[in-house]
């Protein structure tokens, strides 16, 4: 997969160095001579033999492209090269991880060890002087995570300015996904199953569910109103009106995360109000600028969607009396996007400083993400919606605003479920980078 960015040996030094540059100062911050990041292990499930599938620890694979080695522990001391204890068992029964190889290894002093507990003696001697990071079940003998908050806070903000090589693995992780999600809606026009577009997606990104960056959500009809809609119907409905699909691809630990809505034909209206929200969309990613507030154009979001609301006559108020009283948020119930990278809902959205500190979210809209001003540097995901919620709509009948809405037109459209539209954005100096539109557009 290299092949599809043969420069990352170029770009690779410059992010460790900005790794290292930040951790200096995190562990200062810290009051800590030594950063320690352990891998993980992947623990079994209840009075069983079967481990849970193993998720490698964020801050190991900010440094390293490294997500199938639990076990393995990573040392920074300021002003020494990195080390990194490789787990590499002995055992015939299951597949060792691969020998540490590719343009990451000649910055890295690596050995090898053969059990979990040989690690101990590579790590520092004094536990009392590490900022060790990590779950507690990957703790060794005298030696387990402490997570201090000073260092984390400090390392957790700084992570949203991606590096160029970050940057340069979130556009093959959007390749890798844009390439399946237009196999996923060949087997959508072909009236595949649920089941069935979801295994045609995993063939064409390669990738299973445990190393696709969360499980996908493939939706047919009103299953599309279900915002974390996770089942796979198995059975192709009577009638598909309409494909809701959220799905990513993972590429050296980063994620992308996209979204496309489909109809199935151009009677109805649904259509046109997908292109209306991906017209929206597309002006919203246009905004993803340096110093813009991420709350402010979430609340904008809910302007421009309640304006399609009432031009296709959904609603009767105006946009404003819709965001006001609340009923923009029936149609529209989760926020505008998240900060993306080494885990899809990526770190530190809420966070007002590298010290620590929470920036509220505006009253009135609980579930959105980010809460911080865009930089350059930073990775969003711009996702607005519009859903036929069935609780939602049931709740809005009871209150005086349901005057004002066209109840016959909002029943017709029940069964197409909802739109969401999900790009993933750079900030930059200038031009945003709408990383998710450049892949599609290269897809054949
Ligand atoms: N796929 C989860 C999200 O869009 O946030
Ligand atoms: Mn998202
Ligand atoms: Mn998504």
């Amino acid at each position: 997969m290299d092949t599809l960015h043969p420069d990352l040996h170029q770009l690779y030094p410059e992010h460790l160095a900005t790794l290292k540059a930040r951790a200096d100062t995190a562990l200062q911050r810290g009051g800590f001579d030594h950063l320690v990041i352990t891998a993980g292990r992947a623990p079994c499930q209840f009075l069983d033999d079967r481990p849970y599938p193993f998720a490698v620890n964020p801050h190991f694979k900010h440094w390293l492209p490294v997500t199938k080695a639990p076990g393995s522990w990573l040392v920074y001391t300021p002003g020494q090269r990195p080390k990194l204890a490789y787990l590499q068992p002995h055992d015939y029964w299951h597949v060792v991880p691969e020998a540490p190889a590719g343009y990451w290894t000649p910055h890295f002093d690596i050995v090898i060890i053969r059990e979990a507990k040989e690690a101990r003696a590579h790590l520092p001697k004094d536990a009392g002087r590490c900022a060790i990071i990590g779950e507690a079940s990957a703790a060794l003998d005298g030696f387990a995570p402490n997570n201090p908050q000073a260092v984390l806070d400090d390392l957790h903000y700084q992570r949203a300015y991606k590096t160029l090589y970050e940057l340069a693995l979130m556009r093959v992780a959007n390749k890798i996904g844009t390439r399946a999600h237009r196999v996923a809606e060949a087997a959508f026009r072909a009236g595949e199953s649920e089941f069935d577009i979801n295994i045609a997606y995993m063939a064409a990104a390669r990738q299973t569910d445990n190393e696709l960056p969360y499980g996908n959500i493939v939706a047919l009809n009103e299953h599309g109103a279900v915002l974390h809609y996770t089942e796979l119907g198995h059975a192709p409905p009577t009638h598909a009106h309409s494909f809701l699909i959220d799905a990513g691809a993972s590429f050296h630990g980063y994620a992308s995360d996209i979204t496309r809505t489909y109809a199935a034909s151009n009677a109805g209206g649904f259509q046109a109000l997908i292109d209306a929200v991906d017209a929206a969309q597309q002006d919203f990613c246009a905004k993803v600028r340096a110093g813009q507030s991420y709350p402010e154009l979430h609340i904008h979001a809910h302007h421009a969607l309640a304006g399609i609301l009432k031009d296709q006559g959904f609603i009767r108020m105006s946009a404003e009396s819709a965001v006001e009283s609340g009923v923009s948020g029936v149609f529209f119930p989760h926020g505008l996007g998240h900060l993306i990278g080494l885990q899809v809902h990526d770190v530190a959205g809420f966070q007002a400083s590298a010290s620590g500190g929470t920036l509220a979210k505006p009253p009135g809209h609980p579930y959105l993400r980010l809460t911080r001003a865009l930089e350059p540097g930073m990775v969003v995901t711009i996702e607005p919606g519009l859903y036929f919620v069935d609780m939602l709509l049931a709740e809005l009948k009871t209150k005086p605003a349901a005057k004002d809405i066209d109840w016959a037109k909002v029943d017709t459209f029940r069964k197409y479920g909802g739109i969401r539209i999900e790009d993933d954005v750079v900030c930059t100096e200038a031009e945003p980078e709408n990383l998710t539109r450049a892949a599609f557009a290269q897809v054949p």
